[in-house]
């Protein structure tokens, strides 16, 4: 085997029953991580690919499993707050804050490392992720592990998040030795992070928990003004936000307008790309299934319902993948609360192409 080479593995997939994985499954995952092996979990937002956060060649196999930069740090996940202090240099009063609020909960907070994080592991950067997740199966997993697990999302580097085991086993079957599968997660998007390097704490990545959520406890807070990408023309603080993301295959397009306006041009649009014989495809609300023509009518739940649209968005975004739809389109949401989070993964997944209409 070449050094570049992902080595073949057999990858258990291991189901639970109501919510729960056997005891006996957790703690042979847990000693898998402990060798130095690979194995994806659920947390409320996504699944995970897990590694040992304090070994550098745990950390490199994830970069290779997933094909991905290693300039692009990983978050460390945690199972209890007090182990924060372990891997971060000095804790700011605000994690504190924070952590009572949101802990366990989908928020990462960025802080300088320690020096028993190694550098493989933040992508050679001297701040580290931190991440308390609000699972069950994650959080028994992470303290048989030894309590510090790496993990990006467990995707193959530019397809969405898996929502699902199913993506995760069609991303990683052979490179992971487990996968926990705790069914479908409950957010969807990826957690909100926070930089707390800077006076200001500053947003990288938008997600459940939001900016008037984390202002009430923090006061002031604001955006990392490349976040939305709205072609400020400066790299992004979170290496990770400048990669091409949730790409699907075929053309995601987003129309924005007053609904009626946006109804007629997403009509027009998709018979014009049905007449030129494309495979069409559209997100809509259960209220507005009917009225569309096209081949793949994804719906993400009752109209106005953003968490539904949250915890759909990347399984319908694989779907159009897998039916291979070319031309696919999807109104502009509303960015309040969590439709903040749902724009910044739309508007990367269409490659920020949006038509206004009057
Ligand atoms: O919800 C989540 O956060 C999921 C689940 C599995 O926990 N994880 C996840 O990880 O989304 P990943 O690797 O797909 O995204 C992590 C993001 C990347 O954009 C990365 O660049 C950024 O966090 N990041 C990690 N460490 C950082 C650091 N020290 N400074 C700035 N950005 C960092
Ligand atoms: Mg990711």
């Amino acid at each position: 085997m070449t050094k570049n080479e992902v080595e073949t593995l057999e990858t258990k997939w291991v189901k639970s029953s109501e919510g729960t994985i056997d005891k006996k499954a957790i703690e042979e995952a847990g000693r898998v991580i402990r060798s130095g092996g690979l194995v994806a979990f659920p947390t409320e937002t996504v699944y995970g690919l897990g590694g040992d956060a304090l070994r550098p060649d745990s950390s490199k196999k994830i970069y290779a499993a997933k094909g991905r930069p290693s300039d692009n740090p990983l978050i460390v996940h945690i199972c209890d707050v007090a182990d924060m202090k372990k891997i971060v240099r000095e804790v700011p009063p605000q994690a504190y804050v924070l952590a009572q609020h949101f802990w366990p909960g989908p928020l990462t907070m960025i802080m300088k490392k320690s020096s028993i994080v190694p550098p493989e592991t933040t992508g050679g950067l001297d701040t580290v992720a931190v991440r308390f997740p609000d699972h069950e199966i994650a959080l028994s997993f992470i303290r048989e592990a030894g309590g510090f697990v790496a993990a990006p999302s467990a995707n193959v580097s530019g397809r969405p998040s898996p929502t699902l085991a199913k993506y995760v086993f069609e991303d990683m079957n052979g490179k992971i030795e487990m996968l926990l599968d705790g069914g479908e997660v409950g957010i969807g998007v990826e957690s909100t992070i926070i930089d707390l390097t800077e006076e200001v704490p500053v947003i990288l990545r938008p997600g459940h928990i939001t900016l008037e959520m984390l202002q009430e406890v923090l006061g002031e807070v604001c955006l990392d003004p490349t976040m939305l990408e709205c072609g400020s023309g400066q790299a992004p603080r979170a290496p990770g936000m400048k990669y091409k993301h949730y790409a699907p295959k075929g053309q995601l397009t987003i129309v924005s307008g007053t609904p009626v306006s946006v109804r007629d041009k997403i009509k027009q649009l998709l018979q014009s790309d049905r007449k030129q014989g494309f495979k069409t495809g559209v997100i809509v609300s259960r209220e507005e299934a009917g009225i569309y023509e096209a081949d793949a009518v994804k719906i993400t739940g009752e109209k106005e319902d953003m968490a539904a649209v949250a915890r759909s968005l990347f399984r319908i975004l694989r779907e159009f993948d897998d039916e291979k739809v070319e031309r696919m389109y999807v109104q502009a949401y509303t960015q309040d609360g969590i439709g903040q989070a749902v724009m910044n993964r739309i508007l990367k997944a269409a490659g920020h192409k949006i038509i206004e209409v009057e």
